[in-house]
């Protein structure tokens, strides 16, 4: 059993300390909103929050991420500036790659809190092949305008062992959903 904590719930997975985070989640917690598009980390699909980092969970071994702080699509709260700023400029069109591109600009408006252009087009690397590049750098530029008083990254809650209860948030449903 490895023990890792996701959005603020200890939860213990039965899988081989190899076995990716991404699938870990997907698989054994059915947090779907963490989606897999190349496995070979370059897509950002698969992006989440360990420590407060993005990180792409297909590269990832779970064994890795045990004990620290994972936060996934479901686990950011649904007043983010981020989500927020997604719905209000429409940002998906498929919406596939949306819940990383979110985990991506979340972190990165963490450390950028009013990026420039060249910020946003050098730090936001994670794929759209519906190209929405422009609504995102949109978005983002709302949400740092909306993030003087940033929301945390989970709630505030302590961890608890209970089982992770899957939510969709608006974004997700939206854009994401569970595929
Ligand atoms: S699925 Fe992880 S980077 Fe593409
Ligand atoms: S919205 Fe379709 S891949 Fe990004």
């Amino acid at each position: 059993m490895i023990s890792i904590i996701v959005n603020n719930k200890v939860c213990e997975v039965d899988v081989a300390p190899d076995t990716p985070l991404l699938w870990v989640l997907r698989d054994q917690l059915q947090l779907t909103g963490t989606k897999y598009g190349c496995g070979i980390g370059e897509c950002g699909a698969c992006t989440v929050h360990i420590d407060d980092e993005a990180v792409r969970s297909c590269q990832v071994p779970v064994q890795e991420a045990a004990g620290k702080k994972i936060t996934t699509i479901e686990g950011l709260p649904e007043n983010h500036p981020v989500k927020a700023a997604w719905v209000a400029e429409e940002v998906p069109q498929c919406g596939y790659c949306q819940p990383g591109q979110i985990m991506q600009a979340a972190a990165f408006l963490a450390k950028f809190p009013a990026p420039a252009d060249g910020d946003i087009d050098k730090e936001m690397t994670n794929i759209c092949r519906c190209g929405t590049y422009p609504r995102i750098r949109s978005a983002i530029h709302r949400a740092a305008k909306g993030a003087a008083t940033p929301a945390p990254a989970t709630t505030a809650a302590a961890p608890s062992a209970t089982a992770p209860t899957p939510t969709t948030t608006p974004a997700t449903a939206a854009k994401g959903g569970k595929q």
